[in-house]
């Protein structure tokens, strides 16, 4: 990565100074695969961030500066549309879905880039998302609220990455509290925060290596299964319009016709979103202990019933299991690859890192990566001269 700041990076190429934006990358604690079921999660951002600086340039032309891998991309504003450079998508899309709200983009110039790990299930695209969104929307008054931005960036993942995603990882960055997970209900939007007791447990995230290249193809059909899911149900129970909706004696009842398939889908589904609720009881008495349960749980439903893991994933989760002070662990995000979330007492977390690297170099004969995670707030403004990305 260039050593210069971004800040300074954008005076340098642009020769004018920018509005400077931090948007961070995000946990999950629990609930998988349960946002685009208009389910519960309860996600956290963390203190894996991408830094933007963007100005308006009083021209009709967007140039886009990729820090980490010095590349720039320019391109007219009436000429905004999917481009084979993959990550300016993700940035393109969010200028799209302003216009396409009626939001005249004039000319603007934008220098990103951070530590949000790519293809580690850190959502990088959705930081990246709600970073230009939210700057824009300073620069032009545009008057859009958080929820607003969210959603925006959620629709450009939709139409310029191609990934049918929920409403989480945008959510998340956008709506991160220090300290606290958020839980969000993705059918009513209402949200509550949790604190995390940061003095006594961190969340630390080990990556598999694996980036998650099948991820998008096999999130849409999973995608597709629990509409399946719910087109059966509904025949029987009209009452059913989402798998929010759904019990697992209906699903029982109906298992034949869903098939073997689509009946595990639902079946983890409905079962993550009753293990958030639960969480989330369990954090407001203080019982960690049964929060580790429902991750080891989880993680056991994202493999057998869900289908979205993979062997590095699963024999991370194995390593963690039993290991001195870990109550809890399970892969996260979207799956196939990307990070395993542990829940560790605080005094054994350098232990843990350690015997966990050693194994996993004994078994894989590569290291492994470690993350430890500070729970931050939401997408905001930085003042000049504060960050140094
Ligand atoms: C990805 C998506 C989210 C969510 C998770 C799985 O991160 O972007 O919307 O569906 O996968 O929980």
């Amino acid at each position: 990565m260039p050593s210069t700041s971004i800040p300074a990076a954008f005076q340098h190429r642009f020769g004018y100074a920018p509005l400077v934006v931090r948007a961070p990358g995000r946990i999950n604690l629990i609930g998988e695969h349960t946002d685009y079921n208009d389910g519960l999660v309860l996600p956290a951002a963390i203190d894996k961030e991408i830094t933007f600086a963007v100005g308006l340039n009083g021209t009709d032309r967007v140039r886009l500066l990729a820090h980490d891998k010095d590349e720039l991309h320019e391109v007219a504003l009436a000429d905004v549309r999917p481009s084979p450079v993959q990550w300016a998508n993700y940035l393109l899309g969010v200028v799209a879905q302003l216009q396409q709200r009626g939001v005249a983009v004039p000319g603007f110039d934008c220098v990103f880039g951070g530590n949000v790990p790519m293809g580690a299930g850190l959502s990088s695209s959705a930081a990246v998302e709600c970073g230009l969104a939210f700057a824009l929307n300073e620069l032009l008054g545009a008057g859009l609220d958080r929820l607003a931005l969210a959603q925006l960036a959620q629709a450009a993942e939709h139409q310029y990455a191609g990934v049918q995603c929920g409403l989480m990882d945008q959510f998340a960055s956008l709506f991160g509290q220090a300290g606290h997970v958020v839980q969000l209900d993705c059918r009513s939007l209402a949200y509550a925060y949790f604190p995390f007791d940061a003095a006594r447990y961190h969340i630390v995230l080990c990556n598999s290596g694996v980036k998650h290249a099948l991820a998008s193809s096999e999130y849409n059909t999973r995608r597709q299964e629990c509409a399946e899911g719910v087109a059966v149900l509904q025949r029987h129970h009209p009452t059913v319009v989402s798998l929010r909706d759904a019990t697992l004696p209906q699903l029982a009842a109906h298992r034949a016709e869903l098939g073997e398939v689509v009946y595990r889908r639902c079946h983890y589904v409905v079962q993550e979103n009753e293990r958030v609720a639960q969480a989330c009881a369990a954090l407001a008495a203080g019982d960690m202990a049964t929060v580790g349960q429902l991750l080891y749980a989880s993680h056991a439903g994202l493999r057998d019933d869900y289908a979205v893991s993979c062997p590095e994933l699963d024999k991370l989760v194995e390593l963690a299991t039993g290991r001195p002070g870990v109550l809890g662990a399970r892969m996260m995000g979207g799956g196939f690859g990307g990070c395993t979330l542990n829940l560790v007492e605080a005094a054994h977390v350098p232990s843990f890192i350690e015997s966990m690297a050693a194994d996993f170099l004994a078994f894989y004969r590569r290291g492994l990566e470690t993350y430890q995670t500070v729970i931050v707030g939401g997408v905001s403004t930085v003042a000049p001269g504060v960050v140094a990305a």
